[in-house]
Parts: C-alpha cells; structure tokens; sequence
C-alpha cells in the first residue's frame, strides 16, 4: 500500500464515494477500504486511491488499512455485525495511532430505539467514545437519496406516487452529496470537533406532501404524496423490494419513529462544517434528474 492520511470505508457507496470526491478535491491522499477488488476499485485506482480490501469481520485486515493513516470514516450499512464492526475499528484505529474517527450513526440512534439497527449505532457510538480514540459522531435524518433509489424511484416515477408510512411527520431531507463534504471536512481537520454528535438536516423541513410538491415542480409531472400503513409498507419491503428482515425490522420501527418526530427538524450544521449550505430537494432532485428517466 502507498501513503494515504486519510482511510474511508463504505467508499463504494453514497457518503463514502461523495466524502472521497471532496477530499480528493481538497488534495488529500486517500485510501479506500472496499470488499473486493473489482471495476468500482479500478475506478478508485485510476483517481489516485489507495485500495485497501477487506471487510469488518477481520480486524488484521482493517488494522492493515489503518497503516500510516491520521483520520478515518467509519461506514457501516444497515445489517447485522454494526457492533463486532465498530470494536475492531476502534481497536484497529487505536493501534495504528489514528488520531480522527468520523463515525456514521444516525438520528434515531437512542438507548432505547427498539430498531436493532438505530440501537447499534447508539451502542457504537459509545464503543468509539469509550476508546479513547477521538471520533465525532454524525447522526443524519432520512438522507434526500430515499427519493432516487432505484427501486423507489422506479415505483414514484411510474406511479407518480410516493406510497411512503410516514404520515404528516416532517424531515428536512439531507443528500448524500452534503453528508460527504461534512465527512472530508472532519476527516481533514478534526481537531474541535472530538467527541462531538452532529445531527445532520438539510435546509427545509418538509412533510411527504411537500416533498411530491418539490419532484413535481423540478421533474414537470405531478407526483402526489399517498400515504400507507406501515404494515403495508412492511408487506412491500419483504415481498416487492425483498428487503433482508434486518431492514426491514429498522425500517418498521423507524417509520413510527419518524411519525413521532424524532427525524423532525432543521440545522445549519452542513454549512458550519463545511462553508457550503446544504442542497434543497428541488437542487437534489434536479441534479439527479437520470433516476426518473
Ligand atoms: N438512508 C438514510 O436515510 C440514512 C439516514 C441516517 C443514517 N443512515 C446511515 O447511513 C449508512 C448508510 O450510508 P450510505 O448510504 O453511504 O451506504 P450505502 O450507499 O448503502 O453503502 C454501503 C457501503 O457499505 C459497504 N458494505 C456493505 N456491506 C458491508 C459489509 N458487510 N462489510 C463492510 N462493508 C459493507 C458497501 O460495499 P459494497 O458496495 O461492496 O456492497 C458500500 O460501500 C448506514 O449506517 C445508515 O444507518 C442512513
């Protein structure tokens, strides 16, 4: 492996890739921790990445990639294993001298979040805390990217409906794009931001009815907003979306969560962080106008 001073796992996917866009931009030497060596690493490759394989089951392997590293993103996706992830993080980090951990969470993270996944995090973000190794915590509200993946933008745009269980509770949606430069901007400089835990919002707090609003004016077709139960919900992530039970049992339970308010509100922590207000809906969507092609 060649220097890097900057480690990020998760780099396949969206906060990991669009932390890496930004920090290459910034100038930084980056390496990403991905789980095969395929055409996405390659790609990696071709932009200056470091590649380093492996995944979170193997502490040897993290502690490798953690060689010579000051600052690292900590990415792990809804699935079981978050917990056994985050120790062998933190103990790999803590071994190689990392000095700066920025770690994933969310906003639902609590002691008591009866989502396995939302109390994993909460846990996770205390196994960091209890390392010792300084790490800054963000916990985002539902990201923006709910509207364009690819199985719920196919369903909206060929429905013209966001059939979504979340009643008339409100989130301001937060794109993937702004959490990435929040996340090169800690990993570049963490030094303030320690033991600190970041809800992260976009700029406007939106019910789903405002969110169709804001699709329709961006992509000209009226797309209405068609509340379900969850139950329905549940029905459609096991058996249309064939979501694993893991995301499923999160997704359940975060629905009521979010019918509650703990996904509501609004802040200003993106352009704090970063310089750079964070993106509205209608710019989102707008910048990913493919997804509804
Ligand atoms: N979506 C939301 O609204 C929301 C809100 C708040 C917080 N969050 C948090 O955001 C995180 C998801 O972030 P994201 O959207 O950037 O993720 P993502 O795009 O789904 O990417 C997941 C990344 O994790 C890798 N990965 C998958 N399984 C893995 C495993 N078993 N071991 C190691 N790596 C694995 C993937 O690699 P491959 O490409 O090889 O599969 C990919 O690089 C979760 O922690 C979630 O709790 C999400």
């Amino acid at each position: 492996m060649s220097e890097a001073e900057v480690l990020v796992s998760g780099a396949t996917g969206r906060t990991g890739g669009a932390a890496i866009n930004e920090l290459l931009k910034m100038g930084k030497s980056v390496r990403a921790y991905v789980r095969s060596d395929d055409k996405r690493a390659t790609a990696l490759r071709q932009r200056g990445v470091d590649i380093a394989i492996g995944d979170f089951t193997h502490i040897d392997n993290i502690r490798a990639a953690m060689e010579g590293v000051r600052s690292a993103y900590f990415l792990h996706p809804i699935s079981p294993g978050i917990l056994d992830a985050a120790a062998y993080f933190a103990q790999a980090a803590k071994e190689a001298g990392v000095t700066g951990i920025v770690n994933m969470s969310q906003i639902s993270a609590r002691r008591e979040s009866t989502s396995h996944a939302a109390q994993d995090h909460w846990i996770s973000e205390r196994v960091f805390d209890w390392s010792g190794v300084p790490t800054t915590h963000l916990r985002p509200t539902f990201f923006a990217d709910w509207l364009v993946y690819p199985h719920f933008a196919k369903e909206i745009w060929g429905t013209k409906k966001i059939e979504f269980p979340f009643a008339d509770g409100r989130h301001a949606p937060i794109t993937t794009d702004d959490q990435g430069r929040v996340i090169a901007h800690l990993l570049a400089n963490p030094q303030g931001h320690e033991g600190k835990v970041y809800p992260l919002h976009g700029p406007i707090e939106m019910n789903h009815t405002d969110i169709a609003a804001a699709m329709s004016e961006v992509l000209g077709a009226k797309i209405d907003y068609a509340p379900t139960s969850i139950d329905v919900f549940k029905d459609k992530m096991e058996n249309l979306y064939k979501f694993p039970p893991f995301l499923v049992q999160h997704l359940v339970e975060v629905a009521q969560n979010y019918r509650d308010g703990i996904f509501a509100g609004t802040n200003d922590a993106v352009e704090k962080i970063t310089g750079t207000p964070a993106l509205s809906v209608q710019q989102f969507i707008a910048n990913n106008r493919a997804a509804f092609a």
